[in-house]
């Protein structure tokens, strides 16, 4: 049988504005901005796994919305999926990243992003306008 990998990563919208964070590691990865998140675990949802995946990497508390764009195919056996999220408490804190930007949609293209998350910046910046 073959079990997919869901990889959560996080939209987090403030006034008109997301969370770009920029890797530290894999040394392959470094330097490369995403929308910060990780791999659920085996029986944990989506929504606990980004819960949970900021406050480790970012210190921030957060409620999870809906999905934004569609799922991305990374390789074989992951998937990125996106959510709006919305920080209820605390500023960016970093652990696993070194730099923040808060991008507006008209912005979303000065930083270089992670493959999958490019997939994503249509559905991204669409959201980013209406809000
Ligand atoms: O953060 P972590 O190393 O757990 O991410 C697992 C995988 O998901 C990595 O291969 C990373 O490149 C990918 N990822 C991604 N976009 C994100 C977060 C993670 O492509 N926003």
């Amino acid at each position: 049988m073959h079990e997919n990998v869901v990889v959560v990563g996080a939209a987090v919208i403030r006034d008109g504005a997301v969370l770009a964070a920029r890797r530290t590691y894999p040394q392959s990865l470094a330097g490369k901005w995403e929308l910060p998140g990780g791999k659920v675990e085996p029986g944990e949802s989506d929504k606990s796994a980004l819960v949970r995946e900021m406050h480790e990497e970012l210190g921030m508390a957060v409620e999870v919305g809906e999905q934004i764009g569609d799922d991305v195919a990374l390789d074989v056996e992951k998937i990125l999926r996106v959510y709006r999220v919305t920080l209820l408490a605390g500023e960016p804190l970093l652990t696993e990243h070194d730099e923040v930007r808060w991008l507006r949609a008209d912005q979303l293209g000065e930083v270089d992003w992670l493959p999958g998350d490019v997939v994503v910046l249509p559905a991204l910046a669409a959201a980013l306008n209406a809000n």
